[in-house]
């Protein structure tokens, strides 16, 4: 433990994946570094979001291959998912990256105290009592799953993904109400475990704010799983029967459900914890901070979830470096927010990076596009998925946006990450020979296309 009497260099109230990389970084830049966290060190990705839900999707997916062998030459037959053992596996993947991570924060000398913290000063959080005065704070709070005025949470038949990661049973018949990462991706998991699933999406589409191609063919593939959507469709209220739940969407429409599970957003957790009051500006609950995520007060900054940026883990974990390096005294360069990849891990994948054709337009760009569909991909047809991969340029000029579908294309945009942030031109990715066969070539086959030689498509 540090002397609590002197004052350290850097202060973190919370530890999630914005502030343990903040810690991790500054400690290995030499700063001394207490992290303040009220549950457990690795947050919400950690023991809510992205690893336990990915652990369900591969055991959705276990379930998937079980039921399609026949399609391969393999004769299994699924007999029932046992959502204790499920629950089991996915803890004992977070415990071991918990472990993991506990160790890695404890060999760099990070005092983690265990507590409610509250910002108390422009240098200074209180934890029980115990005043850590520090050269700089992080805010790191991260963010909450939000609901609809008036759509009381009430974790049981009405809940949020926290609830539904602890179920013990697999409900009979869902309604998800909203079409972002959360709503789609346990779709994906119930349907795969055989229930029965109906969407409700205030606007036209999945995914909403992805590439309006990508939506279609996600919208295709649910609905060839029997994934049922409404779109465009507005939550009214809900009534609870003795049957279970009547959902009720604006226009008279009903959906009959057993479980209502609330995905329309996650909110920040600003609320009293002194930012306010020590004069930290905000903006609808989030904290307001520069290119360099430092707010209004100079010696406090802020990452992750608590601030209007992308909402993602990997965001959080290149804003808290950032923090530590600025601090550090290292030159910075700020994010460039576009130039982040975002993946929907359902069944199938959502990936892209960059722009979209309709944002690249409305910034004035003279877009060309090309889209490359898997059907020509010989692994794709090994995998037996359906998709596609679209590029996005600036005619002439570089690729603005990628944008797939497909079973694992999330780990394809990583190459794709590359082309963009680095400017490429289409010709020049169409220089670089994909390994065959791979669901790779895919990439170098829509850039093949964009650069006006086709290879496996038709022009
Ligand atoms: P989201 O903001 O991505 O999607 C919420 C959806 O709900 C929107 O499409 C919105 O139009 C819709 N909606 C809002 N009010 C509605 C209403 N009254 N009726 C019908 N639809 C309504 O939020 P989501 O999915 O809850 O995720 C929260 C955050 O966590 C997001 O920033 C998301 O990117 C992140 N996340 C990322 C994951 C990933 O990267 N794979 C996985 C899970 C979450």
């Amino acid at each position: 433990m540090s002397d609590p009497s002197q004052p350290v260099d850097l202060v973190i109230l919370g530890g999630g994946s914005g502030g343990y990389a903040a810690a991790l970084r500054a400690a290995e830049l030499g700063m001394t570094v207490v992290m303040v966290e009220q549950d457990k060190v690795g947050g919400t990705c950690l023991h809510r979001g992205c690893i336990p839900t990915k652990a369900l999707l591969h055991s959705a997916e276990t379930v998937d291959i079980i039921k399609e062998s026949a399609q391969f030459g393999v004769n299994a037959s699924f007999e029932s998912v046992d959502m204790a053992a499920v629950n089991a596996y996915k803890s004992k993947v977070v415990e071991g990256l918990f472990k993991g991570l506990t160790g890695l924060v404890k060999s760099r000398k990070i005092e983690v105290v265990q507590g409610h913290g509250r910002l108390v000063s422009p240098t200074a959080v209180e934890v029980d009592g115990r005043t850590i005065e520090a050269g700089h704070v992080l805010l790191a709070t991260g963010s909450y799953a939000r609901s609809i005025p008036g759509l009381e949470i009430d974790h049981d038949t009405v809940v949020t993904s926290d609830d539904v990661l602890s179920f013990e049973q697999i409900p009979r018949s869902v309604v998800i109400l909203g079409a972002g990462a959360i709503g789609c991706e346990f779709a994906s998991v119930w349907s795969s475990f055989g229930a029965e699933v109906t969407i409700v999406e205030a606007l036209p589409h999945l995914v909403p704010l992805e590439e309006e191609s990508s939506s279609k063919l996600l919208e295709r593939a649910f609905r060839k799983r029997g994934i049922k959507t409404e779109l465009g469709a507005r939550f009214e209220r809900v009534e609870h029967t003795a049957d279970g739940l009547v959902v009720h969407l604006e226009g008279g429409k009903t959906v009959e459900a057993g479980l209502l599970l609330v995905a329309i957003g996650r909110g920040p957790v600003s609320a009293d914890l002194g930012y306010e009051q020590i004069g930290v500006e905000m903006e609808r609950g989030f904290v307001k901070v520069d290119a360099y995520c430092q707010t209004s007060i100079p010696t406090i900054s802020a990452v992750g979830d608590l601030i209007p940026t992308l909402q993602l883990a990997h965001v959080g974990f290149g804003e808290g470096i950032l923090v530590a390096e600025r601090l550090a005294g290292l030159p910075v360069t700020p994010i460039d927010y576009d130039g982040v990849p975002r993946v929907t891990y359902s069944h199938p994948e959502v990936a892209s990076v960059g722009l979209t054709s309709k944002v690249a337009s409305d910034r004035g760009y003279d877009v060309v596009e090309a889209t490359y569909d898997l059907a020509g991909n010989g692994k794709a047809r090994i995998l037996g998925t359906a998709g596609a991969v679209k590029v996005v340029a600036a005619k002439d000029g570089p690729v603005l946006g990628v944008h797939m579908v497909g079973e694992r294309v999330g780990e394809l945009i990583a190459e794709a990450q590359l082309i963009t942030n680095w400017e490429a031109l289409p010709a020049e990715v169409a220089q670089l020979i994909h390994p065959h066969p791979t669901m790779s070539e895919a990439v170098g086959e829509a850039h093949l296309a964009l650069a006006g030689k086709p290879l496996h498509s038709h022009s």
